[in-house]
């Protein structure tokens, strides 16, 4: 039950899916959370749920592309509770385009939130993490290994964040810090991420898109948020001291075969 024990972790997106999820992990096994997500509303609902469960949580409104905002948040959960030990830059949106079909408009947004958000989170709480060490788990995915023909712009902002997070790593261990950064890469998620990206096709397509990905999922399914925040858990606790740079691949065997 102690698994992060009095650790303070900043977890953005964490208004619902996985970002919620690896909430929920993160207090069950001791921390104090800030969530932040740009949905203000859902962001409160969530908070209030959990504090009513007993947990230490806040909540803050943040849309991870405005530079202006990185600083303010990290400090303020470092006012709330004294440290900085965990950020988990999860906030993420998924567009339906391939390469003839992605707008620019839908190209810049995903690069925008998906990488641009990363970066900052990534840059701004190594600053705050030099001196007393931390860990930065940044949510790719399996999208960021392989390519898929229908989402371009995702594909090109996972991979980005993949190749950010070995740099950022590598960097951090060769200076001496004691700042651990790690990819989670999951596969198909049942959030509604997946169900938005889904609705964005003609109800055939949808059916036809859904079966055949299941059918290439060796595990013959998709994950359940929980299943991904439980690999948070583990790069958000000491219990992962010797994992930096590296991918966390969760896919039910998906890039295997
Ligand atoms: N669902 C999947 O199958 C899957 C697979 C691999 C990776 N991922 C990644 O996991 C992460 C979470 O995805 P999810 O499936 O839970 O999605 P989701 O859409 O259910 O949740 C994403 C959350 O991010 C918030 N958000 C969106 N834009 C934001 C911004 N600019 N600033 C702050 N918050 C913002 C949303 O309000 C929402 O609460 C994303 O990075 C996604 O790319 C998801």
């Amino acid at each position: 039950m102690n698994r992060v024990q009095n650790k303070v972790a900043v977890v953005t997106g964490g208004a619902r899916g996985l970002g919620l999820a690896g909430v929920e992990r993160l207090c069950q096994e001791g921390a104090k959370v800030l969530i932040t997500d740009i949905d203000a509303k859902e962001g409160e609902v969530q908070r209030a749920r959990l504090a009513g469960l007993g947990f230490d949580v806040a909540f803050e409104v943040q849309d991870v592309t405005q530079a202006e905002t990185w600083g303010s948040i990290l400090d303020g959960a470092i006012t709330r509770w004294g440290r900085l030990d965990v950020l988990v830059n999860n906030a993420g949106v998924g567009f339906i385009g391939d390469i003839e079909s992605c707008s620019l408009a839908d190209w810049r947004k995903t690069l925008s939130i998906n990488l641009d958000g990363v970066f900052m989170g990534t840059q701004t709480a190594i600053a705050r993490m030099r001196v007393n060490g931390g860990s930065i788990i940044n949510i790719a995915s399996i999208e960021g290994i392989i390519g898929e023909p229908l989402v371009v712009a995702y594909n090109a902002s996972k991979g980005g964040v993949r190749l950010l997070t070995k740099s950022a790593a590598t960097h951090c261990a060769r200076k001496g810090y004691s700042i651990r950064i790690n990819n989670v890469c999951p596969g198909f998620v049942e959030t509604q991420m997946v169900a938005n990206a889904v609705a964005q096709l003609p109800p055939d397509a949808a059916k036809a898109w859904a079966e055949t990905l299941i059918k290439r999922v060796p595990q013959g399914r998709f994950a359940t948020p929980a299943e991904i925040a439980h690999a948070i858990l583990f790069l958000a606790s000491d219990e992962s001291s010797y994992m930096t740079g590296s991918d966390l691949v969760i896919d039910g065997g998906y890039t295997a075969c």
